[in-house]
């Protein structure tokens, strides 16, 4: 849901709560839990956002190895429900097979080699290949295989060949290397900082999913989600709170493929940078800005005389939450209800904290390091009494369309706007870079730094190459 969305008695709510005294709720420990990453500045050649090379270097280094999230749950949510997962030049199948199991199928038939599946399919109760008629049942298994007696000695190749799969909150993972190690192995730590904090990804449902090709890189696409610096240059409509904390500053703690922005800690106040953010006095300003108001819009919320804008941010999403998830939406700490922890799982989810709704994918377009295709989910929680709505269908842009286009973002897609007014200019960027390489910053880049860390590590390149 988003914020715009809350009826106009939650409104009141909000304004009610914000008098209400509540017990106290501790400062959650998950966030105290610190993992500081090394702070350098980092130089990297251009080359591996702008070279066919790299990026068919990519597919063989990362994609035919790495777990990568194809779906969700929810999307294929009865068994013979499939999707065709589709990631640089590979296809998969990922099927829901039987109650409680999830498989993944090279899309690639063994005889010669058509793609068994070209769209998603539903309630199937076996795959067929289109060429010469080979059909398989929902687990791989060979079906009926035409003129079988041609094939003496391949009887052992007629099944379709899978790609390892896990699942995680609700997200159906694959890999399509045999060796891989488990999916628990690579995800780490990070499903305990999601429990630890009581926000279960897997009781979420997909309620927005927005899709579009852009003309950058895939990791130019998500270079531009990773650090909120650019926020005050690039969304230069937010205006925060002075005296509060600085939405453009907080740490990042590193475990291992998995990196998470929190805010400091509250006995680790620091005083604002120069040219971090953009304060005002002004409560309702404050306000207007933190909920992209128009100027022919109405104010969300009023400011409330005495109280900081802040607070009435924190309260009106308590009260949105109350009428989905209850009173126990008293048992988180304030801290959890102002904006979103950032994340990300390398190489390329972002399934971000707290009650942010936000989970962006980003993947590149066939081996064309020019283009790429950029997701954004909005995982919501539901009334637990209630059945799990449908997942929300992906909403391809058009050619020639932007996310203005797709209203279902909500104030989400003037942001964006914004933000992928940068990337195209990047990429063009790249090509006429005099110094042949960019910068990082030691602090404020920092997960950038992160995933190029790691991505040269499974590229196998040296610091920068
Ligand atoms: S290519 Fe699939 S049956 Fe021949
Ligand atoms: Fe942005």
């Amino acid at each position: 849901m988003d914020r715009s969305d809350a009826p106009e008695a939650m409104r009141d709510n909000a304004r009610e709560s914000a008098q209400a005294p509540r017990p106290e709720v501790p400062y959650p420990e998950y966030l105290t839990i610190e993992s500081p990453y090394k702070q350098e500045v980092k130089r990297i050649k251009v080359d591996r956002w702008i070279s066919e090379d790299y990026a068919k270097r990519e597919v063989e280094q990362i994609w035919k190895r790495v777990w990568q999230v194809a779906c969700r749950e929810e999307e294929i949510p009865n068994v013979g429900d499939y999707i065709v997962y589709e990631i640089a030049n590979l296809s998969f199948i990922v099927m829901h097979s039987a109650q409680d199991e999830y498989r993944a199928y090279w899309n690639s038939c063994p005889h010669r080699a058509r793609k068994v599946a070209d769209f998603d399919g539903h309630g199937v109760s076996e795959l067929r290949c289109m060429y010469h008629g080979w059909s398989w049942n929902i687990d791989g298994s060979p079906k009926k295989i035409t003129c079988a007696w041609d094939f003496p000695g391949g009887e052992g190749e007629f099944g379709l060949v899978e790609a390892k799969t896990g699942r995680w909150g609700g997200f159906v993972f694959i890999n399509p290397d045999p060796n891989a190690e488990p999916l628990a192995d690579f995800l780490g730590t990070m499903p305990e900082h999601y429990e630890k904090a009581g926000h279960d990804f897997s009781k979420r449902w997909k309620q927005v999913h927005v899709a579009a090709v852009l003309d950058c890189n895939w990791k130019i696409a998500q270079e531009a989600f990773l650090e909120p610096w650019h926020v005050v240059t690039t969304h230069p409509q937010f205006v925060f709170e002075r005296n509060n904390d600085n939405p453009s500053d907080g740490r990042w703690d590193d475990f291992g493929n998995f990196m998470r922005g929190a805010p400091h800690l509250p006995t680790d106040r620091q005083e604002p940078k120069p040219g971090w953010a953009i304060t005002s006095d002004d409560d309702q300003e404050v306000l207007d800005s933190y909920y992209e108001r128009h100027l022919n819009m109405p104010p969300e919320i009023a400011a409330h005389p005495g109280v900081r804008p802040t607070q009435q941010i924190i309260e009106n999403a308590r009260a949105l939450y109350r009428g989905i998830i209850g009173d126990k939406i008293d048992d988180y700490h304030d801290v959890e209800l102002f904006g979103g922890h950032m994340a990300s799982l390398f190489p390329n989810l972002h399934p971000w904290g707290a009650f942010s709704h936000i989970c962006y994918r980003y993947r590149p377009y066939g081996t064309d390091p020019d283009r790429c295709i950029m997701e954004v989910m909005l995982l919501a929680a539901w009334p637990e009494d209630q059945p799990r709505p449908p997942a929300a269908k992906a909403h391809w842009l058009k050619p020639g369309e932007t996310v203005a286009d797709a209203p279902e973002l909500g104030q989400l897609a003037r942001i964006f706007t914004q933000d992928l007014g940068n990337v195209v200019h990047v990429q063009a960027g790249l090509k006429t870079n005099g110094l042949g390489h960019v910068m990082l910053a030691m602090h404020n880049e920092t997960p950038v730094r992160h995933f190029h860390d790691l991505y040269e590590k499974w590229m196998g390149l040296a610091d920068g190459e």
